[in-house]
């Protein structure tokens, strides 16, 4: 059989950077300062970092080597490992499919809002009736995410250099500035409600940083631990096969030890960052009240009110921050269209352009459909972890909550168990370095992380296995 040579990212810097741009996404900003004002500020921060260094890289290790050993995309990677395996590599990249319909949807209304402010109509996104208004029509979001998508696919049909990490180089040092200059800002803004009280911006850090121990009992921090292992799962791209792919394209003399080391930290900071970005703001001029919203309630509602009172500034800080939330957005859409691209390159053996067009097409219908679900398809579902949602629910639930634990449990049984973590610790020392963290690596790996992992699916199947032992 004829081999094409497989491309391959320019260096450690170019893989960082695509890694680090795909795990920065919605996940960081709309939710991480949401989960972190609502479970008790720094003791939230403390968890979420501890599970950061052990378990949050002991997955994302193990996903990056499997793509560097196999040198193949996540739907044939794990056939390669294991030819009983097979199956586990068409679920991880049924996820990436079922996730860049949707994610091009929200990218959509960014663009909406991106485009009022800086038209400078920032005001009327304020209004009560906005949000719904746009997305309950049954053109404007479909033309906003078809804009989405297209910028998506270009990227990605400029191949692995030219397109995702160029992108990627270009789109991280724009958001990182973005995100310190908005962060400042929100740090020195003031407000005084009409019964006199004043509420300032470094009020609004305390309640991120300080941890609130008054309220902790054993059912709260449990929550807590499952909270911050759910986002941390969500926010580092694990279980999406974008790793694996992107993994794929790594150089062999370069250290995935290391790089994952720096993915994480750069992850974390922005995370962190968009706290400090959103939290005081939020606080100063909707109080703590203002804090409970999460996702798009806080993204599209209640975000652009804070901007609009905070007057003449308020469509430049708006406009910035929807810049800069439609860079995270972008080059996490990037990383998961490559993720099934790469898929169907290696499986189909076609061309990156046939490829890519292929997945442009399903992810379309599948986004329009998406769209309906907010007007002529609406109707309203009670999934089994108690929410309520439409179709866009419905396909987040079951990709996060359902098939990416099951994907990452299956890989933790697979290289704990089955092939023996040895497999993975000979690629990750291959380029003659150490392995530092080796023993915490294969304890997570074949121990801790499966048990959390299946707790988490329990959680979501609404089957909480934490209320029996509280009780
Ligand atoms: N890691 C991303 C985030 O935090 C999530 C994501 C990445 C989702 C890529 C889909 C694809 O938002």
């Amino acid at each position: 059989m004829e081999k094409k040579e497989r491309n391959s990212f320019t260096g450690s810097l170019g893989f960082v950077m695509a890694a680090a741009a795909s795990a920065v996404g919605l996940g960081n900003i709309w939710r991480f300062p949401y989960l972190a004002a609502r479970d008790g500020g720094g003791l939230f921060l403390v968890i979420y970092l501890i599970l950061a260094v052990s378990f949050g890289f002991a997955l994302l290790i193990s996903e990056i080597a499997i793509g560097r050993k196999t040198r193949q995309s996540p739907l044939t990677a794990y056939g390669e490992l294991s030819r009983k395996w097979k199956p586990l590599g068409l679920i991880a990249c049924i996820v990436p499919m079922m996730i860049l319909p949707y994610y091009c949807v929200i990218g959509g209304w960014v663009i909406k809002y991106f485009l009022a402010f800086l038209t400078g109509s920032g005001a009327q996104a304020a209004g009560d009736s906005y949000f719904t208004d746009f997305i309950t029509d049954t053109e404007s979001p479909v033309i906003m995410m078809i804009i989405f998508l297209l910028i998506t696919m270009i990227i990605v049909l400029a191949g692995v250099n030219n397109g995702i990490e160029k992108f990627s180089k270009t789109a991280m040092p724009v958001l990182v500035m973005l995100i310190i200059v908005i962060s400042v800002f929100s740090l020195t803004i003031s407000h005084q409600d009409a019964d006199g009280t004043v509420r300032t911006g470094l009020q609004g850090l305390k309640i991120l940083l300080i941890p609130d121990l008054s309220s902790v009992t054993l059912s709260g921090l449990l929550t807590t631990i499952m909270d911050a292992m759910g986002q941390l799962f969500y926010s580092l791209s694990i279980a999406m096969g974008i790793m694996i792919a992107y993994g794929s394209y790594m150089k062999d003399g370069d250290s995935i030890e290391k790089s994952v080391t720096q993915i994480e930290i750069f992850d974390t900071s922005i995370a962190f960052l968009a706290g400090v970005m959103i939290i005081p703001a939020v606080y100063v001029f909707r109080g703590k009240e203002g804090l409970e919203a999460s996702g798009p309630g806080l993204m599209f509602v209640s975000l652009p009110k804070v901007f609009s009172e905070m007057g003449p500034m308020g469509n430049l800080v708006g406009c910035m921050f929807f810049a800069l939330v439609l860079f995270a957005a972008a080059t996490s859409s990037v990383s998961i269209l490559e993720a099934v691209v790469s898929s169907f390159m290696d499986h189909f053996r076609i061309e990156r352009k046939k490829a890519t067009l292929i997945e442009f097409v399903i992810a379309l219908c599948l986004a329009v459909i998406v769209c309906l679900g907010y007007n002529r398809l609406y109707f309203e579902v009670t999934l089994p972890n108690g929410a309520v949602g439409q179709i866009l629910d419905i396909m987040d639930y079951i990709s996060n909550n359902l098939l990416m634990p099951i994907v990452s449990i299956g890989t933790c049984i697979l290289i704990g168990w089955v092939l023996k973590p040895d497999s993975i610790i000979a690629e990750i020392t291959k380029n003659g370095e150490k392995f530092r963290r080796r023993k915490l690596f294969v304890i997570m790996l074949r121990y801790v992380a499966p048990i959390l992992l299946l707790i988490l699916l329990l959680i979501a199947l609404g089957l909480n296995p934490l209320n029996r032992l509280i009780k």
